[in-house]
């Protein structure tokens, strides 16, 4: 199957990972297995690769690519806001290194009829795991107006979002809107085209995407459970693409990395609270050779920790 994914920063992960060759390596957001499969070729007969994504089309390809690895392979289809649970059942405890490569694939995005795409014409799709029931049409049909504007502005970063809401609101009115042409051709009647500013549909197409997979309420609580889930000395690496993604990274990882939270006048230490990872230096960004001949990775960051402290060992 040709899954059309280029991966970005792989070189930049292998280092961060350090892959040991009996090592147990876990790939959140599984995808085409690009990022996978390296790890794969690393890892000895006793060296453990488990693989996740809720999207079947990336779940049938990656099986495809990582079927002639020689370590252990265990591909999963589900979430990773569910990984305890997927890793209790597949009886997998820690591992030495994790990675999440957020947002959707080139393959997702170039099939048209996913809807992903402001290029291509489509139903009003975006499910990453298409067994789920809500889909950009009911998110664009049955949203009310206040509710649209504010996921535009906050999930989106549009200036135009209440301008927007309201033109959909009026349309829907008449016909339902049904297609990704029909909701671009919305937006640019609201949206002035600016020079450097891309496509006018690009922020609120990413901002229905973000809103129909809950893409950024369970990035936090599924960095935790994958900090939970690191051996002492493991790795995590997450490569996001846009700031809204970044930040809660960033503030998760902040937290997680923080001692003592005593009141500074506190004389001795009483919280007894203890870092459990220390940040690996700064994002990491694609070098400009790998822009040019890759432009998704434009966008990518790469952030790194170490596990230094295992509070359930503690227990
Ligand atoms: C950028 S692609 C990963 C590409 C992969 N690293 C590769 O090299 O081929 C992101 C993948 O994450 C998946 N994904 C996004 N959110 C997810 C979630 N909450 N749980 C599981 N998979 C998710 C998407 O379906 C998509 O296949
Ligand atoms: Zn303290």
């Amino acid at each position: 199957m040709n899954f059309g994914h280029v991966s970005v920063m792989l070189a930049e992960v292998l280092s961060a990972l350090d892959v040991k060759s009996h090592g147990s390596y876990l790939d959140c957001t599984l995808g085409g297995g690009g990022h996978a499969k390296l790890i794969g070729e690393k890892l000895d007969a006793d060296g453990l690769l488990v693989g996740i994504d809720r999207d079947d089309e990336a779940i049938s390809a990656a099986t495809e690519n990582l079927s002639g690895l020689t370590c252990g392979v265990k591909i999963v289809r589900g979430s990773f806001g569910e990984l305890d649970r997927i890793l209790d059942d597949l009886n997998v405890d820690k591992f030495d290194g994790i990675i999440f490569d957020l947002g959707i694939s080139s393959h997702q995005i170039d099939t048209a009829e996913r809807g992903f795409s402001y290029m291509k014409d489509s139903p009003l799709d975006m499910r990453m795991d298409r067994r789920q029931s809500l889909t950009a049409f009911d998110v664009v049909n049955n949203y009310d107006e206040t509710r649209l504007a504010k996921i535009f502005s906050e999930y989106g970063e549009e200036r135009f979002s209440k301008r927007i809401a309201a033109a959909i609101c009026r349309e829907r009115k008449i016909l339902p809107i049904a297609t990704t042409g029909e909701l671009v051709k919305i937006i640019e009647q609201h949206v002035p085209r600016t020079k450097n500013g891309g496509h006018p549909a690009k922020r609120v197409f990413q901002a229905v995407r973000i809103e129909v997979n809950g893409e950024l309420e369970i990035l936090s609580d599924a960095l935790k459970q994958a900090i939970n889930r690191l051996k002492i000395g493991g790795r995590l690496a997450v490569i996001t693409f846009h700031s809204l993604e970044d930040r809660i990274v960033k503030e998760t990882f902040k937290q997680a990395a923080q001692g003592c939270i005593c009141p500074k006048n506190f004389p001795v230490c009483v919280c007894n609270h203890k870092a459990e990872i220390k940040i690996l230096g700064k994002a990491k960004l694609p070098t400009v050779d790998e822009i040019v001949g890759n432009s998704r990775a434009k966008s990518a960051k790469l952030r790194v920790v170490e596990k230094i402290f295992d509070g359930d060992a503690s227990l």
